[in-house]
């Protein structure tokens, strides 16, 4: 199994510290435009190997895509991350043409990889890196309803005073401060719903607070988050490398599934060696599935703007 992170800015080497430390693969290769970077922070990784005993080895590189041939799973988190006050949305204009170069190199060197797509607007980089690279579409998944669905289960922590394990929460739609859609009706603590758990004002800002859960971070960093992201990212590489099956929250291309066609959007599926293999059917109702209509419209706009770009 061979692995890899390309962009190693915040969340590009937090996924690779996670990956190092669950030792989900022998060799992760890191790669980075900026001179250096990319090979500093494998050798920080890599002397850390020792102490938390892990046998992964982490190869930097400045943009050396044939270090990463034969790659089976790589993790696009390149571009630039949103500043406070902006929105995930305005950083189109930079990352699509780089997500597409990434891709492009990608594939060109390890033909059956799966591609893990986090740059930011996430739902429509990874509509432009299925668009571009054409492989198919079960292994392209943009990684965004996973992280919103986790930011879901703290929010609902703290409001009920559990454990996130003991929570079932997933968020889908879009991966946009107003384009998400947690699903509260479906919420659980342990198999009970959460509605009979909190009131009603209390579970809609649950949903509200989770919708800007980013927002709100990048406003106390100055930049965007990476811990949660990271684990995210972490979490569904493993689920494929270890063929898990996992069911995660996934900006996937709909072929008509959830009343939707031609779009990359977050639905629940089942995550295993092949990418995403299935997508389930959560049966939304009618209030559920006008929002998913709605963060749809929203999305495939922000697809069009793609068609405005020299990339
Ligand atoms: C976030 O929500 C990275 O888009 C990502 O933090």
């Amino acid at each position: 199994m061979k692995i890899t992170v390309v962009g190693a800015g915040a969340v590009g080497a937090t996924v690779a510290d996670n990956i190092a430390r669950k030792e989900l693969c022998h060799e992760l290769v890191l790669l980075d435009i900026k001179e250096g970077v990319a090979e500093g922070k494998a050798m920080d990784m890599n002397q850390t190997a020792a102490l938390l005993g892990f046998d992964t080895r982490v190869v930097g590189s400045t943009n050396d895509y044939s270090k990463t041939a034969g790659s089976d799973v790589a993790v696009i988190t390149s571009g630039i991350p949103r500043k406070p006050g902006m929105t995930r949305e305005e950083l189109i204009g930079t990352n699509a043409s780089i997500v597409k170069g990434v891709a492009e190199n990608l594939l060109k060197h390890s033909p059956n990889i799966i591609i893990v797509v986090i740059s930011n607007p996430m739902d429509t980089m990874t509509y432009l890196a299925l668009k571009s690279i054409g492989i198919p579409k079960n292994r392209i998944i943009g990684m965004g309803g996973i992280l919103d669905s986790s930011r879901f289960k703290y929010y609902l922590t703290q409001a009920l005073g559990c454990s996130p394990a003991d929570l079932h929460a997933v968020v889908v739609g879009g991966h946009g401060d107003t384009t998400m859609i947690p699903l509260t009706r479906l919420a659980t603590l342990n198999g009970t719903p959460v509605s009979n758990l909190l009131d009603a004002e209390t579970l809609k800002k649950v949903a509200a607070d989770t919708m800007v859960g980013g927002a709100t971070l990048t406003k106390l960093l100055g930049t965007s988050a990476w811990y949660a992201p990271g684990a995210a990212g972490c979490a569904l590489v493993e689920s494929i490398v270890r063929d898990e099956k996992k069911v995660f929250a996934c900006c996937v291309s709909l072929d008509g599934e959830y009343g939707q066609k031609d779009i990359c959007l977050g639905v629940p599926v089942v995550i295993g060696k092949t990418g995403w293999e299935k997508i389930i059917d959560y049966k939304l109702n009618a209030e559920e599935q006008e929002a998913f209509n709605k963060s749809a419209d929203a999305v495939r706009s922000m697809n069009s703007v793609l068609s405005t770009l020299t990339l």
